[in-house]
């Protein structure tokens, strides 16, 4: 399963890329907001950081505006993946795009028909949002299990990207279940390598090993 990052921050996604095994970054425009700085030196600074795909989003409705603005967006650096909307202006864009070889992420997934079309449309991944559905009492990892059925049956190419990830179990879940992706915010990525039995067991290593004084050589 891939790992991506799913914020607009380039401190966090720095320390995640260090730990060599980031394969990529969501961005989405209330991620970027949040940053306050111009949206395309943020993504040349991402993916000068990851050498892997990088979602930004558009922010036009209509397939032709969402057609140029992805376009642009593309140019700005061979990994950027053009990020539209589940809608039916999103699913002409994604297809326009996708047709001139531009990598296009579905987002906004909520249901297996949604998928459904988004794969149909040539998009290389889908965003199902786990955790909105999860939020309002929906099964989100169910829906993850209708997507990867469907795909599986007729052998779509297009990816299944879990996004709006709530905590380690999330991750576990869509990994199990055979998810391609998993994007998740830094602090759910830094929560994934953490068990207490870990701590407590390098503490006693190194305690043992200093207090017989073990020769180095
Ligand atoms: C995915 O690409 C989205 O950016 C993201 O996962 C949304 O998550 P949220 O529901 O935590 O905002």
């Amino acid at each position: 399963m891939m790992i991506f990052l799913d914020t607009g921050n380039a401190k966090e996604i720095k320390e995640a890329a260090s730990w060599g095994i980031l394969d990529g970054v969501t961005t989405n425009p209330s991620l970027v907001a949040k940053e306050g700085r111009s949206f395309k030196d943020l993504l040349q600074e991402i993916c000068s950081i990851v050498d892997g795909p990088v979602s930004a989003e558009v922010v036009s409705v209509e397939a032709d505006a969402m057609i140029k603005e992805g376009k642009d967006l593309a140019k700005i650096h061979k990994n950027i993946m053009v990020k539209v909307p589940l809608i039916p202006e999103g699913l002409k864009a994604c297809k326009a795009l996708a047709s001139e070889g531009i990598k296009v992420n579905v987002t906004l997934c909520f249901s297996p028909s949604q998928a459904l079309l988004a794969a149909k449309a040539g998009a290389w991944c889908v965003s199902p949002f786990i955790g909105r559905l999860d939020d309002i009492s929906e099964d989100g990892m169910g829906l993850i299990q209708d997507i990867v059925t469907i795909y599986r049956n007729y052998h779509f190419k297009t990816k299944v990207l879990v996004a709006s990830v709530r905590h380690p179990q999330h991750v576990v879940e869509a990994a199990k279940i055979g998810g391609d992706i998993c994007t998740m915010p830094f602090a759910v990525f830094k929560q994934l390598v953490q068990h207490p039995l870990t701590d407590v067991g390098l503490k006693k290593f190194l305690a043992d090993w200093e207090k017989q004084n073990v020769p180095r050589g």
